[in-house]
């Protein structure tokens, strides 16, 4: 069985969608929760569902193991960022050599990087002008937004669409896909 880690800091609906798809999946289960932010709504995903949560203390992360020990304690074999704000440490991407991926809610190498994450994304695509965004997947490495892409798909930018409206067309393209490219890379 390959035990999953899901990393995330936000509502959680990813979470939500990659846990319900490997419920009841013979080969691969979602064993664990990490959150560095109090009351948020992925942690209650979490209980919804009857999987443990950890939550993540800032100096252990960045300066002490950053929970390699625990991880490999639970015997987590793979990490899932889904909407995870914090900086992956170089401790944790050493322990999980190409075993770390994250969704991006844009086309990289575009829209990527410090400071790039969720409605901030989204603005920037507006403010350019783009008829195109999307979503990437790729491996995590030690710079933001960077390591090697392993899915893209795109869908329209429409003139009179807001932040709020491109960020559920991204939602929607997430949550189809996430899922089944984890399956994919773990199978
Ligand atoms: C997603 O849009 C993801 O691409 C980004 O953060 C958002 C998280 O949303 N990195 P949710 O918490 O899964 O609803």
């Amino acid at each position: 069985m390959k035990r999953i880690a899901i990393f995330a800091s936000g509502a959680g609906s990813n979470a939500r969608k990659i846990i319900e798809h490997f419920t009841h999946h013979p080969k691969i289960s979602v064993e664990l929760i990490v959150c560095n932010k109090p009351g948020a709504g992925v942690l209650n995903i979490a209980d919804e569902h009857g999987i443990p949560s950890l939550l993540l203390d800032k100096e252990q992360f960045f300066r002490g193991n950053a929970y390699v020990d625990e991880l490999k304690a639970d015997e987590i074999d793979f990490i899932v960022l889904a909407g995870f704000l914090w900086k992956v440490p170089a401790t944790l991407i050493q322990a999980y050599p190409q075993k770390i991926v994250n969704i991006h809610p844009a086309l990289l190498p575009n829209y990527g990087g410090k400071g790039m994450y969720g409605r901030f994304v989204h603005e920037a695509v507006l403010a350019n002008k783009e008829t195109e965004s999307g979503i990437s997947i790729h491996l995590v490495d030690e710079l933001y937004d960077h390591g090697k892409v392993v899915f893209q798909a795109s869908c329209e930018v429409k003139p009179d669409d807001t932040p709020d409206t491109l960020a559920q067309r991204i939602h929607e393209l997430e949550h189809k896909h996430f899922a089944p490219v984890i399956e994919t890379l773990l199978s």
